[in-house]
């Protein structure tokens, strides 16, 4: 409780979102936002049609149900439609997950570095966090997390492709954790990034969902589909938890404008695709350019690369934000979102200016 209002005890401790900045301008160059993971590609043509036209009479609310968007996502995942679940992004869902399992007395695992919500939802709840750190590879440390699980835990978050840090989880890891995961603790695999994910032996978490009742997807059209603004997330699950999960989603979160823009880039999931792996080959490219300038870079399979600079990561970020360009801070490091060539290009130029100043 605050001393001015009665709001719950554990808002003391729990931080705020902190959003990715935007850049600062600088005279005579293009500026660029690097900071929040968002598609730099134009729409998807048709998209923005879809959009208008859904907005004609923005009077009535959404269909609660999202039923023409589930329809297509049932037939395009070839999963029933009783295990997916829509929300205002993916933040809506985890949101939900952690409201359907956290409170004060339980406990939550997740990775860290990680998605910067994971913290916020835990501590909004006034659960304990068991925050388990990357290995030096800046992978998931999955046996240590697996030890980190008691009969307190409620909720394990995974993040793969991992943001910030890029790594994927791979299918004998995962497949290792799961068998020491007790069958009745929920275990999220975050794969708002899966698109961009080029390791041939990532985690398929849709196959996996047919051996682990307990694995929920949370999957978004906010970064492969470029539609981050209309915010539409959805959740893949055994359909008792989807039960669960309905009466935590708030109604008509996913606004008829989300739904049309969602369903047009569905029916174009295979430019997505395209647009994605183009993504996929820039990343690659930056990193193959730090790495070229002595950086030790890790793989990334998102569309950001992680620049592990500790100490100097503030004095990386001002050098960005001089010259025209926002990253995102993360303490531990910096996190550059892919973005359209000439940024990247710029990228290597501070980057290449940066190492010769400290090294
Ligand atoms: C790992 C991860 N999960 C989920 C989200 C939430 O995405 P959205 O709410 O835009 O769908 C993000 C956004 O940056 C993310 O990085």
């Amino acid at each position: 409780m605050t001393e001015k209002f009665a709001v719950r005890a554990a808002l003391s401790t729990t931080p705020a979102y902190v959003p990715g900045k935007p850049p600062q301008p600088v005279d005579g160059i293009e500026s660029y936002k690097l900071s929040s993971n968002e598609n730099h590609l134009p729409p998807l043509p048709g998209v923005p049609a879809a959009i208008a036209e859904a907005a004609q009479n923005p009077a009535h609310y959404a269909d609660p149900a999202v039923t023409a968007l589930t329809a297509k996502l049932s037939a395009h995942l070839d999963v029933p439609a009783e295990r997916l679940l829509f929300s205002a992004g993916a933040s809506e869902m985890l949101s939900a997950l952690a409201n359907i399992t956290l409170e004060a007395g339980v406990e939550v695992v997740y990775p860290w570095p990680s998605f910067e919500m994971y913290p916020q939802i835990a501590s909004l709840r006034g659960a304990t966090h068991r925050r388990i750190g990357l290995t030096a590879d800046f992978r998931h440390d999955l046996a240590v997390m697996a030890d980190a699980i008691t009969e307190d835990t409620r909720l394990v978050l995974l993040c793969s492709p991992n943001n910030p840090t890029g790594a994927a989880i791979r299918t004998p890891e995962f497949e290792e954790f799961m068998a020491r995961v007790p069958r009745n603790i929920i275990v999220v695999l975050d794969e708002a990034y899966r698109e961009f994910c080029t390791d041939a032996e990532a985690v398929d978490g849709l196959a996996a969902l047919a051996d682990h009742p307990n694995l929920v997807l949370v999957r978004t059209f906010s970064k492969a589909h470029g539609l981050a603004g209309l915010r539409v997330g959805y959740a893949i699950a055994d359909p008792e938890i989807i039960l669960e999960l309905r009466k935590a989603v708030l109604p008509f979160s996913v606004t008829a404008p989300a739904q049309a823009a969602a369903r047009e880039s569905l029916a174009r999931v295979s430019e997505v695709e395209v647009r994605a792996k183009q993504i996929a080959l820039t990343r690659d490219e930056l990193i193959a350019g730090l790495r070229a300038q002595g950086w030790d870079v890790p793989d990334s399979h998102g569309n950001y690369v992680w620049l592990p600079l500790h100490a100097r990561s503030g004095d990386f970020e001002q050098a960005c934000l001089a010259a025209g360009i926002a990253v995102r801070n993360l303490q531990d490091g910096v996190r550059i979102s892919i973005g359209p060539d000439a940024s990247m290009d710029r990228v290597l130029d501070i980057a290449a200016e940066f190492r010769s100043r400290f090294h």
